[in-house]
């Protein structure tokens, strides 16, 4: 089901350079005013012109191009750099790792232009299988920044796992990703939208996404919000740690989803933890306010035991975590409430209006949070 996290994780590593927290301010810009400069903006209408005008300047518009097969938009920014997009940026394809986009630096805005559009064209790559099938490029589009926004980003069609995120005091808002035509058939696979590690202070909010796998997926990390954010298809609002051997790279602090929906999806909210890898912590989560429609598997799923099936282990502690208003339905066979922990390993876990309905199987709970009753 979501067995390429292990992947997903080191590819995620493999890029880690940055991890300085940035606190210089700089001056917030709308797409609108940006547009008003754009008489002082660089811009790139090929791909052979990039480079340079990366090297050049600090404002940066890219407009209506292909990247070439197997190359790398490679966007390695200045500080405080301003990037807009406009028109269709494509790649075109080839079987090979990607990512596609790379976007890194300091202090950076990035924002799409009304009607932009970049097209990852999933659909000559999806086959079913995803990490298993033909090889496709990984990632639309590698996120290592500290410090800056992305607004109103509009990703279509991801061959294998949509954006991923290092970095610290971002906010993603209006980022939008659809993978709707991945459904056809149930050809794309592995199409998690945004995952984030090793990052701190992160927001994403009013974001729409369809997908095929996770829709975000929060790993070790601190102090997030995801609020006003809508999921479609996916497997899940989740967590994921025990991903590494290292202890302190399996802790995850202060994370909060709110005011969000999922739907359509195999699981809605959902933390996994790895019982072999290292020791960690998982502390001060919360759900609130989370719409959860015609889950098809499990639309609450808290397990210790993933990729070990029936083995849960107490490596990774969670330790707090309130549900609040978590409300829908779930469809078939679905089980509403799955609580799988490894021994003393849950606690302080405080659940309150969390009311699924539909489900024709009973809960299952080897923990019982206060204020549920399995
Ligand atoms: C953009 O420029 C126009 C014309 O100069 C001006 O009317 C408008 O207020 C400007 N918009 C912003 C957001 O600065
Ligand atoms: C939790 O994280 C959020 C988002 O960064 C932050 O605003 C808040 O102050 C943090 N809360 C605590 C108790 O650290
Ligand atoms: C859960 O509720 C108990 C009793 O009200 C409280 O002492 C504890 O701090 C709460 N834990 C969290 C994580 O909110």
């Amino acid at each position: 089901m979501t067995s390429h996290l292990i992947p997903l994780l080191s590819i995620l590593v493999f890029s880690v350079a940055v991890t300085a927290t940035s606190t210089d301010s700089y001056e917030h810009i709308d797409y609108e005013k940006a547009k008003n400069l754009t008489a002082d903006y660089c811009y790139a209408r090929s791909y052979a012109e990039v480079a340079n005008v990366v090297e050049k300047c600090r404002y940066i518009v890219l407009v209506n191009f292909e990247v070439p097969a197997g190359k790398t938009l490679q966007l390695n920014l200045q500080k405080n750099s301003v990037l807009l997009i406009e028109g269709t940026i494509t790649f075109a394809v080839a079987h090979w790792d990607g990512p596609l986009m790379s976007i890194n630096g300091k202090n950076l805005q990035v924002l799409g232009g009304t009607n932009h559009l970049i097209h990852g064209q999933g659909e000559k790559y999806w086959d079913g299988r995803g990490g298993g099938g033909v090889q496709k490029p990984q990632r639309v589009m590698s996120i290592n920044v500290q410090g800056g926004s992305f607004k109103n980003i509009n990703i279509k069609n991801c061959p294998m796992f949509c954006v991923s995120i290092i970095g610290s005091d971002l906010t993603f808002s209006g980022f939008n990703i659809d993978n709707n035509d991945g459904f056809k058939g149930g050809l794309a696979v592995n199409t998690d939208a945004m995952g984030f590690v090793y990052s701190n202070n992160i927001l994403i909010e009013n974001s729409k996404i369809i997908n095929q796998d996770d829709c975000i997926n929060v790993m070790a990390s601190s102090n997030a919000v995801i609020r006003n954010v809508h999921c479609w298809g996916s497997h899940g609002l989740s967590f994921s740690s025990g991903l590494s051997k290292t202890d302190e790279n399996n802790d995850i602090h202060n994370v909060t989803f709110q005011d969000c929906s999922i739907g359509g999806s195999l699981n809605g909210i959902h933390i996994l933890t790895m019982p072999s890898g290292g020791k960690g912590k998982i502390s001060q989560v919360t759900y609130r306010n989370i719409q959860i429609i015609d889950v098809t598997q499990r639309a609450i799923e808290f397990r210790q035991d993933y990729l070990d099936n029936g083995h849960p282990k107490n490596n990774i502690v969670i330790d707090g975590l309130t549900l609040d208003n978590i409300y829908g339905t779930v469809t078939g066979n679905a089980v509403a409430v799955y609580i799988n922990c490894g021994s003393g390993s849950c606690k302080n876990w405080n659940w309150s209006g969390v009311k699924i309905t539909g489900a024709k199987t009973k809960d299952y709970c080897n923990f019982v949070p206060h204020g549920y009753s399995c």
